[in-house]
């Protein structure tokens, strides 16, 4: 991914900072809009993995609608030319404020999360004499294998509403004059790369859509949410998520009845491979146990390894032809809490002050989760167009 003249221009630049491949992107959103348009799916691109004014400008490009958690992504969604028709807006507490913005800016779908929301949706719906679209967001209860932190489909989890609570939604529906009830949505978790997970997401949609028609309630968008991992290990040979085979799951097992919708908010499949963080070693301390390689940037730029106990590559670029002998690295940050960690044990080349580190498939849940934690600077980004 990194050519010779990209490190030379590195070479000259502050560090830390994102490094956008913005071929990378272009080259997975393609591959993404080939899969899906193949059976007239529709995708929103799920905002809150990445909302770099370069990339949402890219990725709109594309076509792709957009998928908000905010009243601030629904406004931005809509500033970067995603229309109104295309955004739906998902969140386990919206507020008054951010629903109301939403009304004014008539999006396509409201994703409700709870039946009184509903009740709340509907008042403000109604003080502006507006119909509001909603799909409910329901928790089918299948588990998604994915780590516990990021997997939001089990009854245990905040999201949505339990499938035992549908009469009650059922009820709330009909008497909720300003609402105006679209689909069912769901969405159970994320870095999800088995493939009979989304099967078994399928089977209980197509449950659960029967008990609404049985009820008397046409469903006319089916929303699948989002989830599709990537290969956080192998970025440059594998470095497009297998979006052929993902769609051709919904494809084979949801059951799609005439005149219905397929939507997905696909985020981290989107954006993750198109940007690196790329750091310096500010110091090399080898010790007894263990020898540290202490960058210049670190949960402060990127929380997933800290949070999640996610893994991401690690490469010394400045070394890559090195002959030296591996070494065995602590890849830690410069922040004062010990769980400032990239990565245990790395095997790199003998590394040292000034080399340029860069940690891969950044580009999900990466310069978004920047925080100014120690009172730090705000990470950069470049580009490599
Ligand atoms: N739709 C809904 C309702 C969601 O909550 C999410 C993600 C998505 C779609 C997009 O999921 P994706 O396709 O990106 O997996 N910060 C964590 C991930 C949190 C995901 C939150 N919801 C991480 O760094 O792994």
């Amino acid at each position: 991914m990194f050519n010779t003249n990209t490190i030379t221009r590195f070479q000259e630049l502050e560090t830390p900072f994102y490094y956008y491949d913005l071929d990378v992107l272009r080259r997975t959103l393609a591959a993404c809009k080939e899969a899906s348009s193949k059976y007239g799916f529709h995708v929103h691109y799920a905002m809150k993995a990445n909302f770099n004014p370069k990339v949402l400008d890219m990725i709109q490009s594309f076509g792709f609608g957009a998928d908000c958690v905010s009243g601030n992504e629904v406004k931005a969604a809509i500033e970067h030319g995603f229309g109104k028709e295309n955004v739906v807006f998902a969140g386990v507490g919206k507020s008054d404020k951010e629903i109301n913005l939403a009304l004014d800016a008539d999006i396509f779908c409201f994703n409700a999360e709870s039946v009184q929301e509903l009740f709340i949706i509907n008042d403000l719906a109604k003080a502006k004499n507006k119909t509001a679209k909603i799909a409910i967001r329901i928790n089918p209860n299948v588990d998604a294998h994915t780590h516990h932190y990021i997997t939001t489909g089990l009854e245990e989890n905040k999201f949505g509403i339990n499938t035992f609570q549908l009469n009650d939604v059922a009820e709330t529906l009909r008497k909720c004059a300003n609402l105006q009830f679209l689909g069912i949505h769901f969405h159970i978790g994320s870095q999800i790369t088995d493939m009979e997970v989304y099967k078994s997401l399928c089977l209980r949609i197509n449950e659960i859509q029967d008990w609404f028609e049985d009820h008397g309630f046409a469903v006319k968008v089916l929303n699948t949410g989002g989830g599709l991992g990537v290969d956080y290990h192998h970025p440059d040979t594998n470095g497009v998520s297998e979006f052929e085979n993902y769609f051709k799951v919904f494809h084979d097992f949801l059951k799609v009845k005439p005149g219905q919708e397929v939507h997905f908010e696909l985020g981290r499949a989107l954006v993750a491979q198109s940007a690196s963080l790329i750091s310096r070693v500010l110091y090399v301390k080898n010790g007894i146990k263990k020898n540290f390689l202490i960058l210049d940037a670190g949960m402060t730029e990127l929380i997933r390894p800290m949070l999640y106990q996610a893994f991401h590559l690690i490469q010394n670029l400045s070394r890559s032809e090195a002959k030296s002998q591996d070494l065995k690295y602590d890849v830690v940050g410069p922040i004062c809490e010990s769980t400032d960690c990239f990565q245990k044990d790395v095997d790199l080349p003998e590394s040292f002050r000034g080399d340029l580190i860069a940690v891969r498939t950044a580009g999900a849940y990466g310069e978004v989760m920047a925080s100014g934690y120690n009172l730090r600077d705000r990470v950069g980004s470049i580009y490599s167009e």
